[in-house]
């Protein structure tokens, strides 16, 4: 097997000792780099499955973020922006935190206090980082829903954070066209009475109509007071809700709190990406997913980094746009996706290779597993064999990497397609069913064997759904909903979800969410939805549906449960292939057996179907599958 030993020159072996020695001292010891008004009298409660980090602590993240920064260099450059368009605006630590004091004063002054939640809904622009920390200066809650979700995506969210304000924009561009925000927020949130407020950013210049609770931001947030000081909040103080997609219907609200989260996204961003005062860092995820909440915002930030943050599509308008980014602001460590990376592949090595890479010296990579080739085109074409690449496995719940190569501390042996090793003071297993270890080298289940700073409090507003998802499959472990294996070095193998929760594009979507959307369509009697690979997405949404009796199956039918699905999920749940059918494969007992599903769509044979009520359904299925590949003149 290929492997490629390379490092920055770091080389700290005391970290991983202390770790291995005593976590709960070693994540200590990490959570003296931030700033505390007052001191932590028990590093750790743990009431399994419940854990709260540097108890009786006190800490703000927006102070860590920003003043912290200001206070060593109030002029260093925070955000180098770029709009889709070609604009741009440079905005340093102190810019930024004259705004956020404002908005953070705006917030007050419409009545949000410490606890209370406020729902984002913005483009990529400095104002979304901005709205983000000026929560966290008051303690308020924020729930920041990504712009490319639809209105009854907004209004399930919002319903169950119960905001009491929203901030949004006008519009945002991608593509060339302006995504209409604060339409979408209008219809989301109509008859919503807890609602008090809507602040709205003139972003995009666009037609919208202002109702009685909108407020505008360069009107009343722009008039405010640049000072506000950071409340000092209790260390377990909840920082944000972030939804994600989980098994059943509806999203999960995951909990992360201050202290803890903040140490462990502030150990991993150093030893990660080895950051640097002279760094340029460029981490194209946007910030309605879990990565820009830890390596776009409090991250780079509680660094005091500059970093690239760019607007709109990254092969928009031309398949070079990424590479010409890197070239013009001398970007020196790169962090995107598989999805993204397969893209940048599919266009041509004549893109990067006509612009000047030569700042480059990170890469990094997160969300799904990356193929060995992609791996490879990234470090030779990119890297030009000089980057290390960094793996990092993690998800929403767990607040920041766990696993992941360390060029910031160690030089470390990359394997292409592997993550690596845990990260210091994160002890993860591959079990059986039992949970018991599996052998080196065989597929298991990847667990977290302690609680860890940067692990999600609970599920808002639902302990026992938090039970239930995530420690009752082992009593004592996380379950991470993942296939793992883990060879003789200890390194880990992602292999993919273990559940029902599909990665498009590197976004998680549920299977049982996308069903519930199709079935809310007056003429859906039951849909099934499974993933298929996809050489750019990694995976595509395949969809079963039967209809109500009497409802005829057309084309046009097809059309109008695709575009259903954009309103009531948004654009990224949009199906490839759709085919009706008669009958879905079901258990006796009712369950839909997707793993069946699954395997018939990927032409795997199959084994067990002992517990199928029809095998007629199967037929059906495959017959509709040959079909589309005759059409498609593949078979
Ligand atoms: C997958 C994203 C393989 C995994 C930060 C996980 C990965 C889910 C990797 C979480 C990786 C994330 N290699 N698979 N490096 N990183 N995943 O919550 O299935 O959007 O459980 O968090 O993404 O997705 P989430």
């Amino acid at each position: 097997m290929d492997s490629y030993d390379i490092g920055l020159g770091n080389n700290d072996s005391t970290i991983r000792a202390l770790a291995n020695q005593d976590n709960v001292k070693f994540w200590e010891s990490q959570a003296e780099n931030l700033f505390w008004s007052e001191r932590w009298h028990r590093a750790l409660e743990w009431n399994p499955p419940f854990a709260r980090w540097f108890v009786g602590g006190k800490t703000n993240a927006s102070y860590n973020a920003l003043d912290v920064a200001v206070k060593k260099n109030p002029h260093k450059k925070a955000i180098l922006w770029e709009g889709e368009d070609g604009s741009n605006r440079t905005l340093t630590y102190q810019d930024l935190l004259f705004k956020v004091a404002k908005l953070a004063n705006a917030l007050k002054k419409l009545g949000v206090k410490k606890g209370d939640r406020v729902t984002i809904y913005l483009p990529m622009v400095p104002e979304l980082i901005i709205s983000l920390l000026a929560c966290a200066r008051i303690g308020a809650i924020h729930t920041v829903i990504f712009s490319g979700f639809s209105a009854q995506s907004i209004r399930d969210r919002v319903i169950d954070s119960k905001s009491s304000v929203i901030i949004t924009a006008d519009g945002g561009r991608r593509r060339g066209t302006i995504i209409q925000l604060k339409n979408v927020v209008d219809d989301a949130i109509e008859g919503l009475d807890f609602i008090q407020s809507v602040i709205v950013l003139e972003h995009t210049g666009n037609q919208i109509t202002y109702n009685a609770k909108d407020k505008k931001w360069n009107e009343f947030v722009d008039s405010m007071e640049p000072l506000c000081n950071a409340e000092m909040l209790d260390s377990s103080h909840p920082l944000y809700i972030l939804y994600t997609s989980g098994t059943t219907g509806k999203p999960k609200g995951v909990l992360h709190g201050t202290g803890g989260y903040l140490t462990h996204v502030f150990a991993t961003f150093k030893w990660i990406f080895d950051i640097r005062d002279s760094d340029v860092y460029f981490c194209t995820a946007d910030i309605g997913w879990v990565t820009g909440h830890s390596y776009v915002v409090y991250g780079p930030l509680m660094h005091g980094a500059t970093q690239v943050m760019y607007e709109g599509a990254l092969d928009y308008d031309t398949p070079a746009r990424i590479w010409e980014i890197i070239s013009r602001y001398r970007v020196t460590i790169l962090y995107t996706t598989p999805t993204a990376l397969r893209m940048f592949m599919k266009s041509g090595d004549k893109f990067p290779n006509s612009n000047n890479l030569t700042s480059l010296r990170l890469l990094g990579t997160v969300g799904e597993p990356i193929n060995p080739q992609v791996w490879k085109w990234y470090f030779k074409t990119i890297g030009k064999e000089k980057c290390p690449i960094v793996d990092t496995w993690w998800q929403t719940e767990t607040g920041a990497a766990m696993i992941s190569p360390l060029p910031g501390i160690e030089t470390i042996r990359l394997k292409p397609g592997s993550a690596a090793r845990p990260v210091p003071g994160i002890c993860i297993s591959v079990v059986d069913d039992d949970g018991k270890q599996v052998p080196k080298d065989s597929k298991g289940y990847l667990v977290v064997e302690n609680p860890w700073p940067g692990m999600l409090l609970t599920l808002w507003g639902n302990d026992e759904k938090y039970k239930t998802v995530y420690w009752s499959k082992y009593k004592h472990m996380y379950y991470a909903g993942d296939y793992a294996m883990q060879d003789k070095d200890g390194y880990v193998w992602m292999l993919g979800r273990a559940d029902d929760v599909l990665k498009v594009a590197g976004h998680r979507l549920g299977t049982a969410e996308i069903e519930s959307g199709f079935v809310s369509h007056k003429t859906v009697a039951e849909a099934a939805v499974c993933g298929v690979p996809h050489e750019v997405k990694g995976e595509s949404i395949i969809a079963f549906v039967v209809l109500k009796d009497g409802i005829t199956p057309t084309q046009q039918l097809k059309k109008d449960l695709v575009t259903h699905i954009r309103k009531t999920i948004g654009p990224i749940a949009s199906p490839d292939q759709l085919f009706f059918v008669k009958k879905l494969p079901k258990t006796r007992s009712g369950k839909i057996m997707r793993r069946l599903l699954k395997a018939i769509t990927q032409d795997e044979k199959i084994n067990d179907v002992s517990t199928l009520e029809d095998e007629a359904s199967v037929d059906e299925i495959k017959s509709a599958l040959a079909d589309l590949q005759h059409t498609l003149g593949r078979s």
